[in-house]
């Protein structure tokens, strides 16, 4: 072999080991390894880990806390129907969740994970007007919440494309959903209000923390999942589909 030969070969192994993002999977998965879902569920995990303290390198910042601007509710109707919005909501806790399972289809390259946190706390500002439980419960406060035994669906699908003769996948669709095993919730430090408003509230809350959840659910779906395709999209263009699967 000649001496530029071996000289463009050591360049080539340079520049492929300084651009292989392998290492944030813990390895390549095979599209033809009868249980690539399991191998993808290894990836998926030594990615999440990596991700954990934020990857300057992939323009990813920290995950925690999660910060959603503003979210709403609308219990009853009427004039005098109870309303809250919630603001500045941080939630801690994500960056610790897991994912148990993992489904694919690798022709069409859709994945649906399944993940589990264990706990998770949220902190927000928080406004009512309206009439709870025939008190009039209008002002604001603090509001808090507890959430144990998160468990969230995610659903997506990319299209590959070819970039300067690799492989990456262009996120199409993406969908989510989640549920709570055990909430424990309440509102403290309400301004124009009393101690006998705020403990009504508080047992109002706790007694129907499920039934309020189902209620901000459609707009938490909605900003998690926008979230989480910026994240994906973000993902997707830095690091080569054929840094993870490979045929
Ligand atoms: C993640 O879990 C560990 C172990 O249970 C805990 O010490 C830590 O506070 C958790 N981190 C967050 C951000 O909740």
């Amino acid at each position: 072999m000649a001496y530029y030969q071996v000289l463009v070969l050591f360049f080539a192994a340079v520049i492929a080991s300084g651009t292989s993002n392998t290492h944030i999977f813990g390895g390549r998965c095979s599209r033809r390894d009868p249980n690539v879902d399991a191998c993808l569920l290894r990836s998926f995990n030594s990615f999440i880990e990596y991700m954990k303290g934020g990857a300057p390198e992939l323009g990813i910042e920290e995950s925690e806390p999660i910060v959603i601007d503003e979210l709403s509710i609308a219990l009853g109707g009427g004039p005098d129907g109870y309303r809250a919005s919630f603001k500045d909501i941080q939630a801690i806790g994500a960056s610790n969740m897991t994912i148990t399972n993992v489904r694919s289809d690798l022709e069409t390259h859709q994945f649906q994970l399944t993940l589990f946190g264990p706990h998770i706390s949220a902190r927000a500002r928080y406004r009512s007007s309206g009439v709870l439980l025939l008190v009039r419960a209008s002002g604001g406060g603090e509001y808090w919440g507890e959430y144990d035994g998160v468990k969230a669906k995610v659903y997506f699908r990319g299209e590959p494309y070819t970039r300067n003769g690799r492989t990456y996948l262009k996120l199409q669709q993406l969908k989510l959903d989640f549920s709570v095993k055990d909430i424990q919730m309440g509102v403290e430090n309400l301004q124009n209000s009393n101690a006998v408003l705020e403990a009504a509230l508080n047992l109002f809350i706790n007694t129907n923390a499920q039934e309020l959840l189902k209620e901000m659910k459609p707009e938490l779906k909605r900003d998690l999942a926008e979230k989480m395709s910026r994240f994906l999209d973000n993902v997707f263009q830095k690091i080569p589909y054929d840094d993870w699967i490979v045929d």
